[in-house]
């Protein structure tokens, strides 16, 4: 099947529209989303070298297909991967037979997901705008490792729920920075193999510090936090789980000296209409 690009969907021309708060506030938010765009544009050529990223083992691959099987409506639903970058999570949900549409502030990084895309046969429409301005119309909106980035996670965590007011969240995180003073010092000793191995590092730069510190979640997501945002923004039933499927399988690929300090717990929060073990969505009609 052919993919389809969608740069001249209305929502693409969107990018830099922000919906509510002050006019400085707007005006902060759109120099902080350029900074952002500009260095994922940057990143788009080397954030699929990284494992942790883009994994290729096929046990690692199941992990995470099977995080999805359990967390989404069952297929096919319509499914919003927000953030989408490069494509891990659109490109599992659509082989799963859901109908994917991959929203990312980036152009850079929508540009590499519809190669992965065509490669893999599969269509995913795309739509570049920010998190927080999304289309409506969806079962289930998901996301891996943006909330860090978003200057304002609240706000686009209840554009989400308007984008599925009757659907479902997933929201894929990781513990890391401040969240944990013992995965901190885990993260540095990681970090330190990696640099004695002399593999290429994950990224071709660093978010500036400035930036950084004006994310709410810049410094780390810790999980209870997570849970929190997404309950406020106005999801039901938020329920917590540590990926430890995800984690088992991709310490399997790790040296015996790198498996002393392991790999970075993973975690999601699921929330709104749960899927349950028959594959049905109880409470999907009443939204609870
Ligand atoms: C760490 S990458 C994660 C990519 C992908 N979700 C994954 O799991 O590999 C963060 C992505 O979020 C996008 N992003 C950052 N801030 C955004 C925003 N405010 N609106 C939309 N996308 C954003 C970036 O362009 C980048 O593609």
């Amino acid at each position: 099947m052919e993919l389809e690009q969608s740069d001249g969907d209305p929502a693409a021309t969107r990018r830099g529209h922000l919906p509510g708060g002050t006019a400085s506030q707007r005006t902060g938010d759109s120099v902080v989303l350029e900074a952002v765009r500009r260095f994922w544009d940057d990143d788009a050529t080397t954030y699929d070298r990284a494992p942790g990223h883009a994994p290729r083992n096929a046990a690692v691959l199941g992990a995470w297909r099977a995080v999805l099987a359990r967390n989404l409506p069952p297929a096919p639903a319509r499914v919003l991967d927000v953030g989408a970058g490069t494509g891990f999570l659109s490109l599992l949900a659509a082989s799963l037979g859901h109908r994917v549409t991959a929203l990312d502030l980036s152009p850079g990084m929508l540009g590499k997901l519809a190669e992965h895309a065509e490669s893999a046969r599969v269509q995913i429409d795309t739509v570049v705008a920010p998190a927080d301005d999304p289309p409506g119309g969806f079962d289930a909106v998901m996301e891996r490792h943006v909330l860090w980035t978003l200057p304002d996670p609240g706000r686009a965590l209840g554009a989400w729920r308007a984008a599925a007011p009757y659907g479902t969240l997933l929201a894929v995180e990781s513990v890391w920075g401040r969240a944990d003073p013992l995965e901190a010092l885990r993260s540095r000793a990681r970090r330190f193999q990696h640099r004695l191995r002399r593999l290429p590092p994950d990224h071709h730069g660093e978010y500036d510090p400035a930036l950084r510190r004006s994310l709410p979640f810049g410094a780390g997501t810790p999980p209870a936090a997570v849970l929190a945002q997404v309950e406020a923004a106005g999801w039901p039933a938020p329920r917590m789980e540590r990926l430890r499927d995800v984690e088992w399988a991709e310490s399997l690929e790790l040296g015996l000296m790198e498996r002393v300090f392991g790999v970075t717990p993973r975690f999601c929060v699921a929330a709104g209409a749960a899927v349950s073990v028959h594959g049905d969505v109880p409470g999907a009609a009443t939204g609870v």
